[in-house]
Parts: C-alpha cells; sequence; structure tokens
C-alpha cells in the first residue's frame, strides 16, 4: 500500500510543466480503434487511466509501441469487439468510450458496466439515446451492455443533459455512419474540440466542436496520422491553486490560458494574482485570500473537477464563501476529510458553506476520489506539520509525476510503500 506524506507549510515556487489533458488522451487513445490504419499518439499524460486504456486497447488486439513514455504507436488494423474484459473495464468511467467505438467500426459492442469516481449516480441514458438515434439497439444483460445495429444511419441527436462522455460516443458512433449526423446541447469542453480535431486529421468531417451543435458529416474510412494531446486544464488548474494556497508563486507552462479563464476569474477574485501569456500563466499570492461564491457548470463554467481543490483555497480564504455543484449529485466526500484538518464547512443540498480564514491542521486523510485527492495534497502543502494521505490509488488515475513535480517546486512530499 502506498501513502503519500507531506510536511507541509513551505511556499511553492519555481516552474512546472503541464502534462497532456487525461480527458482529451483517454478518448482520442480509444478513437485509433476508428482508423483501423496506425496512428502515433504524441503529448500523452503517465498517468494509470492511460495505462489502463493502453492494456484495454490490447485486449481488442491493437499493437501498442511506446516510443517514448509520453508517445504510444497504435495499430488498429486486427482490433476486434467484444473483447474487453470486465476486470479492466470496471476501474475506469472512460470504458464508456469502447462502446462508441466498437459500434462505429464494427456496428457492435459489448462492454461490460463501466466503474470510475464515485459522485453518486453516473447514468449512460444519453449515450444509449445517441446510439438508438443513429439506429443501434441496447440490451443490459449479466452486468455487460450490448449494443447492435444492421447499418448506422446519420440522424438528429438533442442531448437531454449536457454530457462529456455522451457527445464524445455520439461523434464516435457517428463518425463512420452514412449521411449527416447532429448532435445538439453537446459539451463544449476543449477534450470535445481536441477529439474532433484528431478525427478530422485521420479524415472526418466533425464540424461545430466546441460549440454546442456538432455536425458529423460520415465518411467511409478513416485513415491513421500522428496527433499531439492538448494540455490538461485540471492539472494546470491544480497547481494554479497550489500555489496561492501555499502563499507561493509558480510558472505553470505548457498551458492554453484561454481554457483556464473561468479558474483565472476566480482566483483574481480571490485577490491572486495572476499573468497569463501565449502558452503560460504566472500565479502568485498576493498578500491575501477574500472568499468567493462558486458554482460548477459544463464548461465553459467553472470545473467540476476543480471543486474539491477549490474549496481547499476557499478554506483559507477570510469570510464565507459558498461552493455549489452544479455537475454532479455527490462530489462532497472531500468534506469529512477535510474536517480532520479542522475545515469549518456545512453542506446544504448542492452547496457546501466554507467559514474560511483559519490555517488548516495537518492529519491523517483519504483521497476519496481523483479531484479530492489533489485537495487533500494542497490542503496538506498549506498546513504546518505532518500530513499522511492513504488510498492515493486515485490521484495517480490523472495526475502525471504529481509527488515529483511538486518536489521540484520546493514540498517536502514523499511517496512511501508501507
Ligand atoms: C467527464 C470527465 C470527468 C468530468 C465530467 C464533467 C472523462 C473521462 N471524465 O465525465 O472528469 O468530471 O466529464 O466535466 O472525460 N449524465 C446523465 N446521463 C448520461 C450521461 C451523463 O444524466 O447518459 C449526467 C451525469 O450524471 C452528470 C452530468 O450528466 O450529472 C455530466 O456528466 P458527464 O459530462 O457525462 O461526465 P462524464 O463524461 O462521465
Amino acid at each position: 500500500m502506498e501513502q503519500i506524506v507531506i510536511n507541509g507549510g513551505r511556499p511553492l515556487v519555481g516552474t512546472v510543466e503541464v502534462s497532456g489533458s487525461k480527458n482529451a488522451a483517454l478518448p482520442i487513445l480509444f478513437a485509433t480503434i476508428l482508423t483501423s490504419d496506425i496512428c502515433t499518439i504524441e503529448n500523452v499524460p503517465e498517468i494509470s487511466d492511460v495505462s489502463l486504456t493502453l492494456e484495454i486497447l490490447r485486449e481488442m488486439g491493437a499493437k501498442v509501441k511506446e516510443i517514448d513514455k509520453n508517445t504510444f504507436e497504435i495499430d488498429t488494423r486486427e482490433a476486434q469487439s467484444g473483447r474487453s474484459s470486465y476486470e479492466l473495464v470496471r476501474q475506469m468511467r472512460a470504458s464508456t468510450y469502447i462502446m462508441g467505438v466498437e459500434l462505429g467500426r464494427f456496428g457492435n459492442a459489448k462492454v461490460g458496466w463501466p466503474g470510475g469516481c464515485n459522485f453518486g449516480l453516473r447514468p449512460i441514458d444519453q449515450h444509449i439515446k445517441a446510439f438508438e438515434a443513429l439506429g443501434a439497439s441496447y440490451e443490459n444483460a449479466n452486468g455487460f451492455i450490448s449494443i447492435t445495429s444492421d447499418k448506422l444511419i446519420g440522424s438528429s441527436i438533442y442531448f437531454d443533459t449536457v454530457s462529456v462522455g455522451a457527445t464524445v460516443n455520439a461523434i464516435m458512433a457517428s463518425v463512420l455512419a452514412e449521411g449527416t449526423t447532429v448532435i445538439e446541447n453537446a459539451a463544449k469542453e476543449p477534450h470535445i474540440v481536441d477529439l474532433a480535431n484528431f478525427l478530422n486529421t485521420c479524415g472526418a468531417s466533425v464540424r461545430g466542436a466546441g460549440t454546442d451543435v456538432i455536425k458529423v458529416n460520415g465518411c467511409k474510412k478513416l485513415h491513421g496520422c500522428s496527433y499531439a494531446i492538448i494540455p490538461d486544464m485540471i492539472e494546470a488548474g491544480t497547481y494554479m491553486i497550489a500555489a496561492a494556497a501555499t502563499k507561493g508563486k509558480l510558472k505553470i507552462e505548457n498551458v492554453i490560458p484561454k481554457h483556464l479563464e473561468s479558474i483565472t476569474a476566480k482566483l483574481c477574485e480571490m485577490q491572486v494574482d495572476v499573468e497569463e501569456d501565449d502558452d503560460f500563466v504566472i500565479v502568485s499570492y498576493g498578500g491575501k485570500l477574500v472568499n468567493v461564491n462558486v458554482k460548477t457548470q459544463p464548461y465553459p463554467g467553472f470545473p467540476t473537477d476543480m471543486h474539491p481543490q477549490m474549496s481547499a483555497l476557499m478554506c483559507l480564504a477570510q469570510g464565507t464563501g459558498r461552493i455549489t455543484e452544479g455537475v454532479f449529485e455527490n462530489r462532497f466526500r472531500y468534506v469529512e476529510e477535510f474536517a480532520r484538518m479542522g475545515a469549518s464547512i456545512e453542506v446544504a443540498g448542492e452547496t457546501a458553506i466554507i467559514e474560511g480564514g483559519k490555517p488548516l491542521n495537518s492529519a491523517p486523510v483519504r483521497a476519496v476520489d481523483l479531484r479530492a485527492g489533489a485537495a487533500m495534497i494542497i490542503a496538506g502543502l498549506s498546513a504546518n506539520g505532518k500530513t499522511v494521505i492513504y488510498d492515493i490509488e486515485s490521484i495517480e488515475r490523472g495526475y502525471d509525476n504529481i509527488v515529483s513535480k511538486l518536489k521540484a517546486l520546493g514540498a517536502d512530499i514523499e511517496k512511501i510503500e508501507v
């Protein structure tokens, strides 16, 4: 069992480079199946969700060659549907993408029920709605989802809720369908745009990604390509908050500042100094932190994946702040862990009310999910004394070498084997 041990109270200072986006890398790695060809994917983050995705691709019959730790050549010519094991699929939410790529390429899919972080119910009704609109039928039996079709025909899909996963799957299932598919009320996240750019580089016609109407003109075949993943906006945002929480100053490189706008705006409102340039931001503590109200929303709103990290900073800011969760029904499991560190947080419905302004105490805490784990690291870095974080596997699902990156910025942090 591994733990992270932090001796907190030191400001983070220096330069950190942001890795490739987890939420772009996972759909793009799965989408290589649609090409029946060889793709080279660059700027892939070194995280366990990527290792798991590559292992699932191998189970599906793809040949995966590591060119270097962030570049993979993937040959999907021999891939087949229905081969991914429940043991792997159940570990990750992005396994839902196996449905879209198998249906898109083979006309049928068979996948175990996907896992992932526990934020309450995570239904897939909108994914199924998209597949059915394209002419497929769906069956859920014995823990497996089966989707079959004689022929996929382009159609009109209107989502009842804005879903990243359902938008990705609708695009992936329709790129090789006959005719045009129009996806309305689509998610607008930068990783949707990155997936569309990848598919277009492979010869697809996906237009409008980044807006809420996406048009896919089906084509007969895609070809392989070389493609570099965009930087991870959530990793960048996590370092931005860590800089402010530790009263430090960080230059955060390899970012797209436009993707960080909602985070930058809230930090400025809290009186944190943020300077932007073409591909970096400099974030520094400006002498005080003032509390704010935040509501998480689909992009371009404040990201739900920054919710726990933002709460950590709000515990340190003067006054009362409120953070309202607008995407997932249960993202507040981190609150109990913060209470161990002396935080004063009350949850009422979808809102956490945070009485800030007191330093956090070091304590033993758990990483209850990926982003909650990042929040525990931020809290531990800010608190005087020794914080031990248990159940850290979830942090490694989405943060590339976080311990060594933080060490290079002056943190006293170790990963230990117990
Ligand atoms: C993706 C991200 C995750 C992020 C989330 C929201 C990946 C691998 N994961 O998750 O990090 O937190 O977007 O930005 O990219 N919903 C339905 N029916 C559906 C699908 C979703 O009701 O069929 C609801 C969900 O319960 C949730 C909301 O829609 O309340 C948004 O979920 P969604 O955008 O689908 O999240 P994921 O794609 O699972």
